[in-house]
């Protein structure tokens, strides 16, 4: 016999359904009433507490990972890209264009799809991981592969547009609602850990990211649903280091193609948050970027390079002292690992081909006991 509404409901093994972070953060978010909502239902990612990498930052630090590859295209975008989208399809747009290191178009792509609007993405040429672009093709956008870095892509978008301002609509982070639906993901941290941690690191490319974070603190704590701020601690890569620096470069290099930009456009915003958090804007080495890629992998988390720049900032930043004893510490992975394969594959030691012969393999298997 079936359960009752009222039975079904209080049976702690029912899960509710998510509608997306729209609905559930609606009275956060500059969306009209009545508004169709562009949604694939994203946002609630796991935060995933991992003792073993916490021991790595050692004086009893708690840490959390906010696994942002959980959502439907495998990065945070989406949490700017329902917004962006939604707002885009509401108010007439007939296309929407970026430029991209590769998981903004791969974002676009799905929710104009998902909207019947067309899309428009453009990349660097050859500087994409085969992951994102395999996206944007499928979901059928346009892809126009410039010959040239993601700076001189994003000057192109905005110069497009400025000329045709109402039927294209901009959905780099320079557009407010990519913002404000990223700021979720700072509500949901705080939701899940009932308040908001005492770090929070982040990689930073063009910035839009730590700027959406820190409004959505911000927020939260206006609301009364925390009580403190958190520090935000955000990593380039050391060669693709505008912000640290502190002049725009032509050439960034590295090998966390997502976060090579030489010329952030929040770039103010980020020394802002860098600024009111009492946090840091620092860099760490493509080597450290791929020990920290390893590192999460080997605990059963599978980010892309990009992300692991957020691992390998609270891993420098510890063995620096600078981590409070008993803190909380929470590292936005941004990104899946399967967006890269070719960075994992560069990275396998662990394989060898072997002719079907159990005796062989039987061998290997007792000499790894
Ligand atoms: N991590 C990943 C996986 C990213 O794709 C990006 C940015 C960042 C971190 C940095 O975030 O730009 O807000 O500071 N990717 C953009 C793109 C640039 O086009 O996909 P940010």
């Amino acid at each position: 016999m079936r359960m009752t509404a009222e039975q079904k409901q209080a049976s702690p093994a029912r899960l509710k359904r998510w509608p997306g972070l729209i609905e559930h953060y609606r009275s956060f978010l500059p969306i009209a009433p009545g508004a169709k909502v562009v949604t694939l239902c994203e946002g609630n990612t796991p935060l995933v507490e991992s003792p073993m990498l916490a021991e790595r930052l050692g004086r009893g630090v708690k840490l959390y990972l906010k696994c942002e590859g959980a959502n439907p295209t495998a990065s945070f975008k989406d949490r700017g890209m329902t917004v962006a989208l939604t707002k885009a399809l509401n108010e007439g747009a007939r296309a929407v264009i970026c430029a991209s290191t590769g998981n903004t178009a791969a974002s676009a792509a799905a929710y104009a799809a998902r909207a019947g609007l067309k899309a428009f993405v453009l990349v660097p040429k050859g500087a994409i991981a085969l992951g994102k672009l395999s996206q944007s093709v499928m979901h059928g956008a346009r892809v126009v592969e410039v010959i040239g870095n993601f700076d001189i892509c994003l000057k192109m978008v905005r110069d497009l547009v400025e000329r045709d301002p109402v039927k294209i609509r901009l959905v780099n982070s320079i557009n407010p609602d990519r913002i404000a639906g990223q700021k979720t993901a700072a509500f949901e941290i705080c939701d899940q850990l009932d308040n908001a941690p005492n770090y929070h690191f982040l990689p930073v490319g063009n910035a839009g990211n730590i700027t959406a974070y820190w409004v959505g603190y911000k927020e939260y704590r206006e609301h009364g649903f925390i009580d403190a701020l958190p520090k935000m601690m955000g990593y380039q890569a050391a060669n693709a280091a505008p912000i640290v620096l502190g002049r725009p470069l032509d050439d960034p290099r590295t090998v966390a193609t997502a976060i090579r930009i030489g010329n952030p456009a929040s770039w103010k915003q980020a020394l802002q948050v860098r600024e009111e958090s009492q946090g840091t804007i620092d860099v760490v080495s493509d080597a450290e970027i791929l020990a920290a890629y390893r590192l999460a992998a080997l605990h059963g988390i599978f980010v892309e390079p990009a992300s692991a720049a957020a691992l390998a900032g609270a891993l420098k930043f510890s063995a620096q002292n600078g981590l409070k004893p008993g803190s909380v510490v929470v590292c936005t992975l941004t990104g899946h690992g399967l967006k890269d394969p070719d960075t994992a594959l560069k990275n396998l030691t662990n394989s060898i081909v072997v002719e079907p012969d159990v005796e062989r393999i039987l061998k290997l298997l007792e000499g790894e006991q």
